[in-house]
């Protein structure tokens, strides 16, 4: 019996990968590899010191992901595959509905015919879009206002709606906040290509002397330093959630979903100074003005995925900052 891995080379699921041979699981990986290199598997093999099945390919693919199923014993499906980048997602709706919904339909339909009836989604903070009240509790409205985010609601939707039309679905929606760190051999982490979008990867640029200036999106929010507030994750505590996940779902059928954040807020500012003093260097920054689309605050309330899942946070964000810079000396 395996767990099948969609997107399993990328960020999360490579970490994941890790955390699930670690407990001497089974697992298939599918990639096609637009935004990771087959170096992360070799290094998830460094790491656990197991082998790893892999396919080149692409989810909307029927056939050839119908081969991968009947090749493997598949139990339990991680789907991770999808475009993430909010920007590019305004400029290419079209790529990113057909990658990240039509690609969730097709293989879901491969699922169907294969009998595999458990599913753990990646999912995001974002489908809350701007949230009434804060912390954001998974009963909130979902209304996410970018391409991106409609992607995540629009296939949460499809999930909801396959339960309810057939009760023996076992579905995780896990909606991520924000995940930054490394896994702490340095051998895996976030690689963007290009001029990285996301604070951390443009942090580790910045230290690294190969982008000059972090510019931080506005110090006028409403926040005691007026710089925006997330919650950040480290992404080894993330990847831990999708093994509480896959515990949840192995005998219960129905629809959960859990935010996976640490239900603290820091500032950009916070995480400049973490940074700065747990690696000792300095980051070049200078203040701008907003990023549209941005918003003020986000954090989690991690409840329930602490009561249901029994999951629970343990990384710090001096962790998160260490781990970070760690693999951006060791890769690039
Ligand atoms: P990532 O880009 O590193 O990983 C995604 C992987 O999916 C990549 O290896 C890519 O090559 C692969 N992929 C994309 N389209 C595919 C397709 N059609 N067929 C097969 N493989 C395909 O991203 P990540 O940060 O690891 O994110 C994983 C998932 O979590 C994504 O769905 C993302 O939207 C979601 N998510 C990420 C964040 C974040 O900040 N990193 C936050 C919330 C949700
Ligand atoms: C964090 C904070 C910025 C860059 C995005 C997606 C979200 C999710 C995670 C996938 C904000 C500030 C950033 C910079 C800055 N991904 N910032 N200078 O925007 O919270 O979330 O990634 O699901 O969907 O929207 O993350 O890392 O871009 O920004 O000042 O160069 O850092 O304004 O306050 P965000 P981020």
């Amino acid at each position: 019996m395996s767990v099948l891995l969609t997107g399993g080379a990328g960020y999360i699921g490579s970490h994941t990968a890790v955390e699930l041979l670690n407990l001497d699981k089974e697992i298939v990986i599918v990639d096609n590899f637009s935004n990771s290199k087959m170096s992360s598997i070799e290094n998830v093999k460094k790491i656990t010191g197991k082998d790893v099945k892999v396919y080149n390919a692409d989810i909307r693919d029927k056939e050839g992901i119908d081969k991968i199923f009947k090749e493997n014993n598949v139990e339990e499906v991680i789907h991770f595959a999808g475009l993430k980048a909010v920007g590019e997602s305004t400029e290419k709706p079209l790529e990113y509905y057909d990658n990240n919904v039509n690609g969730t339909i097709c293989l879901l339909e491969v699922m169907k015919e294969n009998n595999v009836k458990k599913i753990i989604f990646s999912s995001s903070a974002t489908v809350y879009g701007i949230s009434e009240k804060l912390p954001i509790t998974e009963n909130m409205k979902v209304s996410a206002f970018n391409v991106y985010g409609r992607t995540k609601e629009m296939i949460e939707y499809i999930l909801k709606d396959l339960y309810e039309s057939d009760k023996t679905w076992s579905v995780v929606l896990l909606r991520y906040f924000n995940p930054i760190g490394a896994h702490e051999s340095g051998l895996i982490g976030e690689n963007p290509n290009g001029i990285p979008n996301n604070l951390m990867p443009y942090i580790n640029k910045v230290a690294a002397g190969k982008l000059e200036c972090l510019s931080v999106f506005g110090n006028d929010y409403d926040t005691p330093d007026g710089t925006g507030i997330r919650d950040y994750i480290h992404v080894v505590d993330l990847a831990l959630g999708h093994v509480k996940s896959l515990e949840k779902i192995k005998n219960t059928s129905g629809v959960f979903i859990y935010n996976l954040g640490t239900g603290v807020g820091y500032s950009v500012l916070d995480i400049i100074n973490a940074f700065e003093k747990v690696n000792n260097l300095k980051i070049n920054y200078k203040i701008v003005s907003r990023r549209p689309g941005d918003i003020a605050v986000c954090y989690a309330d991690a409840t329930k995925a602490r009561t249901e899942l029994g999951w629970v946070t343990t990384k710090t964000l001096e962790d998160m900052c260490k781990d970070s810079w760690r693999f951006e000396q060791n890769n690039n």
